[in-house]
């Protein structure tokens, strides 16, 4: 898909499909008024037979309106003037973008940046709509023998605004695309299954980002790993056949001694529990036990494209969940890289056991902050759903500044309270700790085990759990949280 920004008035825009909004009660706005002022009421007259639903995100397509230089015009409802607040907007917006694409038509202009939106700006506004269109036009189907025949022929989308408004939408459209892209990748990989999509499989891909945006890179492979002593992340990968992998990507847009800010993806291509195995239902979906680390090649591979002025360390410990022979047995005690032991009470707590080794892997970085990104704990699900991500934090203002940034992205967390109290539940009798803390709570007391080894630095962890795939008929990956961890990039990048 390919975007542009134009200044021009409706009605003498020549394009295949202008799409404007619509108040309750048919108010026009204000590209509305313009093309039913050129086409002597074509618009006005259709909406008093009342075929446009009221509802916010309701579409109606006109052909052939006379005195207008576009071959359609999509009318979308906004709801009531003066009300129109994120939801609405997005909805009308989503709505329209699918109603465009389902039509021949290959391109459309969009005047939709002109609605006003509670305090949004023209850039939040022009970034949406990139992201929506990007949302409904992916497909995944590059393991069907069949390609979608589905596929929408809109191939380019033209915003229109105001021309003091073009400087600021442009920049927004360019990190809209950008987002996207990252979005795009995240949601491949997570949709590429367990045997496709391997470790081995994951590090290459990581390769290949590094050489296309010439990033720094190293994959670290068993016997490195033996060397820094990881044996948490290790006693995971051994259930498996698959060799474990560590990628460390670097992306210098900064001044050389600039602290970086290291992201940490959680890379399990396959989660079957080990030995504390899963139940069958769903276990198909622990194929996307690897989301954080594709949110952190996607938002790497945006920030390298978006240039951004500063320093961004990747870290993906990336393994598989087994239980073969060699597999973790509950009761099992390992030595972290950190040197803090470990009793596995239950192998399908692994996430914790590979991130550990990387945050202290992070230290050598001297970051200026860690954001570690993973499917976490079940227990996030059920507390905040499909709607937020979980976000846990050792810096009241760190998690703040995660916080606005998917506030700004739309793709929003939520925080958790990190209190020491929750400590307690992770004591064992063996080792210095569990890797399990019991039911209750189970989203903050995995994050305070991986609390123990972020002691060095500001920290954040976001539990994607909830939020980096959907289930059911619409079953696919998210890309999410990448908009999150570009807007965070992109707000540092600015200080
Ligand atoms: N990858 C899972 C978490 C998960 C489960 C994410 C379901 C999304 C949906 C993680 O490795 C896991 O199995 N966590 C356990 C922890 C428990 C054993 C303390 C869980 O949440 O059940
Ligand atoms: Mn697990
Ligand atoms: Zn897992």
């Amino acid at each position: 898909m390919e975007f542009s920004i134009k200044s021009r008035s409706p009605e003498i825009l020549k394009t295949a499909c202008a799409v404007v909004g619509v108040y309750e009660q048919r108010k026009l706005t204000p590209a509305a008024k313009a093309l039913d002022l050129a086409s002597e009421g074509g618009l006005a007259g259709i909406l008093k037979r009342g075929d446009l639903d009221a509802k916010a995100g309701s579409t109606l397509m006109l052909h052939n309106l006379p005195g207008l230089a576009c071959e359609r015009v999509l009318m979308v409802s906004l709801g009531k003037e003066g009300e129109v607040n994120d939801k609405a907007y997005l909805d009308a917006v989503r709505a329209a973008v699918k109603a465009a694409s389902g039509t021949g038509a290959a391109e459309a202009a969009m005047f939709l940046v002109e609605v006003p939106v509670g305090g949004r700006g023209a850039d939040w506004k022009a970034e949406q709509i990139v992201l929506s269109a990007g949302e409904a036009l992916y497909r995944f189907d590059r393991l069907k023998s069949q390609k979608d025949e589905s596929r929408p022929s809109l191939g380019k989308l033209t915003l229109v605004v105001g021309a003091d408004e073009a400087k600021a939408a442009k920049a927004a459209v360019a990190r809209g695309q950008a987002i996207v892209n990252g979005v795009n990748l995240a949601k491949d990989l997570g949709n590429l299954p367990g045997n496709h999509c391997t470790p081995t499989y994951l590090a290459d891909q990581a390769k290949d980002l590094a050489k296309a945006h010439k990033l720094k890179i190293q994959v670290l492979e068993q016997k490195d790993l033996e060397k820094l002593g990881m044996g948490s992340f290790l006693s995971v990968a051994k259930g498996s056949d698959q060799p474990p992998k560590f990628v460390v990507l670097q992306y210098h847009g900064g001044a050389k001694a600039e602290q970086p800010v290291v992201l940490v993806g959680k890379g399990i291509t396959f989660d079957s529990g080990g030995i504390s195995l899963k139940p069958a239902a769903e276990m198909d979906e622990m194929k996307y036990d690897m989301c954080g680390a594709a949110s952190v090649l996607g938002t790497m591979q945006a920030v390298a494209e978006l240039k951004l002025p500063l320093n961004v360390v990747g870290l993906i410990p990336t393994c598989e969940n087994l239980p073969n022979g060699s597999a973790n047995k509950p009761g099992d005690i390992v030595t972290s890289m950190s040197g803090q032991t470990i009793e596995v009470l239950n192998t399908d707590a692994e996430g914790r056991l590979i991130l550990c080794d990387a945050l202290t892997y992070a230290e050598r970085f001297e970051p200026a902050a860690v954001i570690d990104i993973a499917t976490l704990t079940g227990a996030c699900v059920i507390a905040l759903g499909h709607v937020v991500s979980g976000l846990l934090a050792n810096d009241d203002a760190l998690a703040r500044e995660v916080y606005v940034a998917g506030e700004e992205a739309g793709d929003r967390c939520w925080q958790l309270p990190l209190l020491d109290d929750y400590q307690e539940l992770l004591k064992s009798n063996f080792a210095d700790m569990a890797n399990i803390g019991g039911r209750a709570g189970g989203t903050i007391t995995a994050s305070a085990f991986l609390s123990r080894f972020a002691k060095k630095y500001k920290w954040a962890h976001l539990d994607i759990a909830g939020t980096a795939w959907k289930s059911g008929k619409e079953k696919g990956g998210t890309g999410r949280p990448v908009p999150l961890l570009v807007h965070f990039l992109a707000g540092r990048a600015k200080k």
